[in-house]
Parts: structure tokens; C-alpha cells; sequence
């Protein structure tokens, strides 16, 4: 008897307009074997990205386009979920994609959507959080992979991953210390979710189909 065929990988996109780490991470984590999952196209709002320069040098289909090409963002996000769903993924990546988008960009969006953003949500949407946490006097911060909807970093959370606050800590160091709790937390959220443990397909209840994760790593 033939053993049963493993299921296809998980068909991956991901959005960035930046350095690209947490793309590099996932696709040095598909690499390796860790993560049952493949990238099927990076698409970005800045040419001159790291993110679109790696996924160059690796092969991987990516596309820009210009925000300043667009009149207006409905534009710009309906340009981009109709290149996007050319390659079919079965979820979305948003990996540092500084564009808040559109409510209509968003229900037009070939498949379910996370974003991973360095604060403990709901504490901290929006930008410069590791200052914020360090003016706060908050004695942990971390890193949440949460739902695009339509909120500024304020879709539901699937996962998040915690650090300590240290007493000289400055926000670049917070960011860096982060950023590193940042790359194992996405993977074990794809991971999660193309093995089906995070399920983010079943109808319209999301109270009950979303299951909520914390992970606590070092
Ligand atoms: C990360 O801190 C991510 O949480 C935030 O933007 C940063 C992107 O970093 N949304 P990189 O481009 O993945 O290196």
C-alpha cells in the first residue's frame, strides 16, 4: 500500500514595504523544512525594498506598484488584490506593509489576511510602539499576529509572543529584541495554520472558528 500523499503546501503571499526580515525568516523556515508552506509572489508599495530585492535574489515571483500611480487607495488596493489573486495564495502575509487598507481593498482580498505587528495588542496600534512601551513603564512588550480587518492593527488576534521590558532599555534595543521573538512567532503561526490547528476559513462565526494562541518564548 503507497503511503498517503502529504497535503500540497500552503500557497503563500506576502505584503512589505521594508527590510524584509520576516519574509526572509518564513523563507529560510520553508527552506529547512520547518514550514509546510510555499511563497508564491511578494508584492510591495516600495521599489527600492529589501523585501523585493530578496525575493529577486531567491527567485520568488514579486511585483511593485506605485501608490503615487493610484488616484486614490480603493485604487491602489484593488490593483494590488488583483495581482495578488493571480497567484492564487491561500493566505496573505502582511510582514511590515506600512499602507493601512482600504475597507474595500480588504473584502477584496483573495483569502484570509494577517499582519504581524511589534506591540502586545491591543496595547499599542499604529507606529513607534517600543518608545510608547518604554514611556509607558511597562514592564513586558512584545509581538502579535493578528486578522486584517478593517482597524488599524485592531483585527483578532491568533498569536502573540512576549519579552521583558529591561531597566536600561532604549526603543532600539526593545525593537531589536522584538524583532527576533517577531520571526519565531510568524512561523509557528503559518505553520499553525496551513497544518489547520489555526483555522481562519470556517463561515461566518468568527467567535468559535478562531482559536487564540499565546506563545512564550525565550
Ligand atoms: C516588523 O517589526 C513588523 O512587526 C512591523 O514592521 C517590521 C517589519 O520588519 N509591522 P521587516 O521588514 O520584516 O524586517
Amino acid at each position: 500500500m503507497s503511503a498517503p500523499a502529504s497535503p500540497e503546501p500552503l500557497r503563500v503571499a506576502v505584503f512589505a514595504s521594508g527590510r524584509g526580515s520576516n519574509l526572509q525568516a518564513l523563507h529560510q523556515a520553508i527552506l529547512c523544512g520547518a514550514l509546510p508552506a510555499q511563497l508564491v509572489g511578494v508584492f510591495s508599495d516600495k521599489a527600492g525594498s529589501g523585501a523585493l530585492a530578496y525575493a529577486e535574489t531567491q527567485r520568488i515571483a514579486h511585483s511593485h506598484l506605485d501608490p503615487k500611480s493610484f488616484a486614490t487607495r480603493e485604487d491602489f488596493d484593488a490593483a494590488l488584490m488583483q495581482n495578488v489573486a493571480a497567484v492564487c495564495p491561500e493566505l496573505i502575509v502582511c510582514a511590515g506593509f506600512m499602507r493601512i487598507i482600504s475597507e474595500t481593498g480588504i473584502a477584496k482580498a483573495p483569502c484570509p489576511m494577517i499582519n504581524i505587528h511589534p506591540s502586545l495588542l491591543p496595547k499599542y496600534p499604529g507606529l513607534h510602539t517600543h518608545a510608547r512601551v518604554l514611556a509607558a513603564g511597562d514592564a513586558e512588550h512584545g509581538a502579535s499576529v493578528h486578522r486584517v480587518e478593517p482597524l488599524l492593527d485592531g483585527g483578532r488576534i491568533l498569536t502573540q509572543a512576549k519579552i521583558a521590558v529591561l531597566p536600561d532599555d532604549t526603543p532600539e534595543q526593545l525593537a531589536e529584541r522584538v524583532l527576533a521573538i517577531e520571526y519565531p512567532l510568524l512561523i509557528a503561526t503559518v505553520r499553525a495554520i496551513a497544518e489547520g490547528r489555526i483555522r481562519l476559513n470556517e463561515g461566518t462565526d468568527t467567535r468559535v472558528s478562531w482559536l487564540n494562541h499565546r506563545l512564550e518564548l525565550e
